[in-house]
């Protein structure tokens, strides 16, 4: 059965001082209580080396914002996926709506970075989501099957290692929360395209993890939902005591 995953997303946050006694106190936190789920934190590329050798791999996972689209090579800048994977992350967050928005990251690019992240054995976190506009049109199941051109080329085997993520732009650091009745609706409808395309088992194997102003105080309402497998978050990860709430919401 698929896995329940809390993933953290650091975003541009934390020197890398804080970024270690984050990850310490995180680590203190879930060893003396330990999660009922997958636990993630992604942080700045910086901050990973530091930071996967603080935790303990069997109670927390370690990932990156981002990644290359090229492998390797005069591209000034820019940190592949091997890099990535050097440091001891396995995890990588791919195609977050500020990535697509600010830094003009398509479908064909972010089908790219998947490829090379797979291919360094990172597990990516592929991000879906429509904006305001999108949503108040009735377009969202347009929008997020659009998205998912980027990973409906891989293989079954490799479909089968990625975790999804729907994220409502709207709903993204802006205290809006979609309803659990919204994200149930939407992840069961990205489920049936996943089942339409690689079949029933990879469709029920594979995580949906919803974000967008996801607290300890809505996060069991939303991973209650049958097809809602955890959450990822933004601002609430930036503290211990609101991750390790939302984490509870396993419990
Ligand atoms: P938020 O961000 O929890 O601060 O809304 C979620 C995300 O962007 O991944």
């Amino acid at each position: 059965m698929r896995k329940n995953i809390v993933a953290g997303n650091w975003k541009m946050n934390k020197t890398l001082q804080e970024g270690i006694a984050l990850a310490k106190e995180l680590n203190e936190v879930l060893t003396a209580d330990k999660p009922n789920c997958d636990v993630v934190i992604c942080t700045p590329f910086i901050h990973l080396a530091s930071v996967t050798p603080l935790v303990d791999p069997s109670l927390m996972g370690v990932g990156a914002e981002n990644c290359a689209d090229k492998a390797e090579g005069a591209y000034t800048g820019e940190v592949s996926a091997a890099m990535v994977a050097s440091t001891g992350a396995k995890y990588v967050i791919l195609g977050h709506s500020e990535r697509r928005a600010y830094y003009g990251e398509t479908v064909a690019i972010l089908e790219e970075k998947v490829k090379l992240a797979l291919a360094n054995n990172l597990t990516p976190i592929f991000c879906i989501g429509e904006v305001l506009e999108e949503r108040e049109a009735g377009k969202q199941n347009e929008v997020v099957a659009a998205q998912l051109a980027s990973v409906f080329s891989l293989s079954p085997a490799d479909f089968g290692k990625i975790v999804l993520a729907y994220e409502p732009v709207w709903a993204i650091g802006t205290g809006k929360t979609a309803t659990p009745a919204q994200a149930q609706e939407i992840h069961a409808f990205i489920r049936s395209l996943v089942a339409g395309k690689y079949g029933k088992e990879i469709a029920d194997n594979c995580s949906i993890l919803y974000g967008g102003s996801c607290k300890p105080s809505n996060a069991k309402e939303l991973f209650v939902n049958p097809d809602v497998d955890g959450g990822l978050i933004g601002g609430a990860a930036l503290k211990a005591a609101d991750f390790k709430g939302i984490i509870d919401a396993f419990k």
